[in-house]
């Protein structure tokens, strides 16, 4: 059961308006999603140019899903895109974006000072019932929302690459996350159409705490020469029947997010064989062979 309905729904305030802090690949799709879904959105960079960017990069997406939603029905499709845009705003100041608004997004930068600066300055200028929430792949949910006075109304919102195609949202939950907060949260994910899960806030939650280390293992065995990068490939998609083999997903996900992520795993939990570092990814990522986004990693793509 992967939807979870709840009888009750005391307390649960409906998300009108959401503010998206970080206009950049996570960002730009959570703020499209919401727009799309009529949701009140202010989108918030630290530049005019930025956030006038990932507007055309929204408005580019858009009209891909008008040609496709829209097939039969030119002026339906025209006004979805006119009315969805409409609903977007921007701005560069986050303290003065969150003055009116439900719930709050961050998909800023992965560094803690900074998210937590940033949360610090929100919590002042939010009002009460504002909720906010993290897309953060690898930080503790817990150690950004320490910046707070708000616990309760704190949670973790990890969307996935790219936004408005993945179906799934982890809802991360901490000790101190109210049922209202939870079930505004749960209720939010459904609303932009996402199927939701909830996850506890341990390293990973649910999809990397599963999908990294079996990349990893990929690597390994790779990095051992038991077998080649394309077999491992055509392996696990003709064997599993998964849509990507694990060595094109580390190419795909960033070979410097991989060993950013089993790093930082490595540090924490330095007993698990499971995120040791492996050789060959840091070369690669040495060598800054990071994957399709550069050109090369284990495979070589197209010039960039
Ligand atoms: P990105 O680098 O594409 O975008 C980050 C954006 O935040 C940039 O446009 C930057 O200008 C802006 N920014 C940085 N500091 C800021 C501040 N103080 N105030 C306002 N804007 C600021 O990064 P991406 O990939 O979108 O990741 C963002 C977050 O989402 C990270 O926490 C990451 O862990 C998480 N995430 C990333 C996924 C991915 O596949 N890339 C998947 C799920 C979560």
């Amino acid at each position: 059961v992967l939807k979870r309905s709840f009888s009750s729904s005391a307390g649960r305030a409906a998300i009108k308006h959401v503010t998206v802090i970080g206009g950049g690949l996570m960002g730009s799709g959570i703020a499209q999603v919401a727009a799309q879904t009529g949701h009140d959105v202010t989108m918030v960079d630290m530049s005019e140019d930025i956030l006038s960017k990932s507007t055309k990069y929204i408005e580019k997406n858009l009209t891909r899903v008008v040609k496709k939603k829209f097939k039969d029905d030119a002026e339906g499709g025209e006004k979805f895109l006119r009315e969805t845009m409409a609903r977007l705003s921007t701005n560069t100041d986050a303290n003065n974006a969150a003055q009116k608004t439900d719930l709050v997004i961050e998909a800023i930068v992965e560094n803690l000072d900074v998210k937590q600066k940033l949360f610090s300055g929100l919590d002042k200028a939010a009002p009460q019932h504002t909720i906010f929430a993290s897309n953060t792949s690898s930080l503790p949910i817990k150690d950004i929302s320490v910046s707070t006075s708000r616990a309760d109304r704190f949670g973790g919102l990890h969307f996935f690459n790219p936004v408005p195609i993945m179906k799934l949202l982890e809802v991360i939950r901490l000790p101190e996350t109210s049922d209202a907060t939870f079930q505004s949260l749960m209720d939010f994910g459904q609303a932009v159409g996402k199927t939701t899960v909830e996850a506890k806030d341990t390293p990973g939650f649910i999809v990397n705490r599963l999908l990294v280390p079996y990349i990893m293992e990929a690597v390994r065995l790779l990095e051992r020469g038991d077998a080649s990068a394309r077999d491992i490939d055509v392996a696990m998609k003709l064997g599993a029947g998964y849509p990507m083999g694990p060595i094109e997903l580390a190419d795909y996900v960033g070979l410097d997010t991989c060993k950013f992520i089993i790093d930082g795993w490595n540090k924490s939990m330095p007993d698990n064989p499971l995120f040791n570092p492996s050789p060959m990814l840091n070369k690669l990522v040495s060598e800054e062979k990071l994957g399709v986004k550069t050109g090369e990693g284990f495979y070589k793509y197209g010039k960039k």
